[in-house]
């Protein structure tokens, strides 16, 4: 993990309650979330109304994934002793920011932006883009400069959403008698993206191949057989490639012994060791880490008032933060401020 400086900071990190996470989420924020709530000032933001941007037809797919995420959250270690996790909706500062952001970006700023670029094209919107997904990226910022973030710990696709931010806080600062937004930093972790169980180079649940964290026993197993190994290793005695193969990928990913992964990796490559070997060895890994969490989720989702009770308490909290920071944006743009 690339953490570049020890020192308390602040982080802001996000996820669209769109559906259960996955293994793709735990390796590329989840698990690095954990170990960041113990130096660092952490909150993460269930960003409800950047799922509904996209999904703006069928509010209850993101109403019904609130306390699903948030149980994933808690499942893997996330406290919220330590973290605050709050809900965007119910912060209106927020939505108040990204009026007020809007005016100082571009449509074709926005429009430049790879990630949206991307997503336009991948979502079939051709010219029918909802405008509320249009200017996510600058309610992104709003997110972001609303907490005083100084490290936003991301998927490398998020990178275009940090630098825009920047570019935003730059320019916001600017109008400002003193400089009140704080600029940011990506935090990469080194998985940065999974790919899924079939091989295509993202883990998605839209895109059919991801493993929940809820993953019943026989699901992980069912993944793990089907995985994409090396298609010319076709017997056992063979020579193996390691490169592109699914299973070492995710024994890189997610086995805590490297030495061992790389024994089994020379091995395979010299010939000898077969594919059903090494898929055992990861089943039995991904068994053990998700028999746990997968307990742990199951006697969350059985309390829901406790959960609403951690995201209300979350929320609240957050509420101060961003307030404030838009009191000070306000004021400092000369607006009077009658709250
Ligand atoms: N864009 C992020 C995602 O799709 C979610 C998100 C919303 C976020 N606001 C954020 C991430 C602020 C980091 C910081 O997963």
């Amino acid at each position: 993990m690339n953490i570049p400086t020890p020192e308390r900071q602040t982080i802001l990190t996000g996820d669209r309650p769109t559906g259960a996470l996955h293994l793709g989420h735990y390796v590329g924020s989840l698990r690095q979330r954990v170990t960041l709530q113990e130096q660092h000032r952490q909150f993460i933001l269930v960003a409800d109304l950047q799922g509904l941007t996209d999904n703006g037809s069928n509010p209850q797919k993101v109403a019904d994934n609130i306390l699903e995420v948030l149980a994933d959250y808690l499942s893997v270690g996330i406290d919220p002793f330590k973290t605050t996790i709050c809900l965007q909706s119910s912060l209106p500062a927020l939505a108040e920011l990204t009026m007020l952001y809007m005016n100082i970006v571009t449509v074709s700023r926005v429009q430049r932006n790879p990630t949206v670029k991307n997503e336009i094209a991948q979502k079939g919107f051709a010219s029918s883009i909802p405008a509320g997904f249009l200017v996510y990226p600058i309610s992104q910022a709003a997110d972001i400069t609303a907490f005083k973030a100084g490290l936003v710990p991301v998927g490398d696709d998020q990178l275009p959403m940090i630098e825009q931010t920047n570019e935003i806080v730059h320019k916001m600062n600017g109008l400002l008698p003193a400089p009140t937004l704080v600029p940011c930093k990506a935090l990469l972790s080194e998985v940065s993206r999974l790919p899924g169980v079939d091989g295509n180079a993202k883990m998605s649940k839209s895109l059919g191949n991801a493993v929940a964290l809820s993953a019943s026993p026989d699901a992980i197993a069912q993944a793990v057989s089907a995985m994409y190994t090396d298609p010319s290793h076709l017997r056992v005695s063979d020579p193996g490639k390691v490169e592109g193969n699914m299973v070492f990928i995710y024994l890189d990913a997610f086995h805590d012994d490297a030495e061992y992964v790389a024994e089994l990796k020379t091995r395979y490559r010299q010939g000898g060791l077969g594919d059903r070997q090494c898929k055992n060895v990861l089943n039995d890994r991904l068994q053990t880490l998700l028999a746990p969490i997968r307990e742990r989720r199951a006697e969350l989702m059985q309390d829901k008032g406790y959960l609403m009770s951690v995201l209300r308490a979350g929320t609240e909290k957050a509420r101060e933060q961003t307030q404030q920071t838009l009191v000070e944006v306000k004021r400092g743009l000369g607006l009077p401020v009658f709250y």
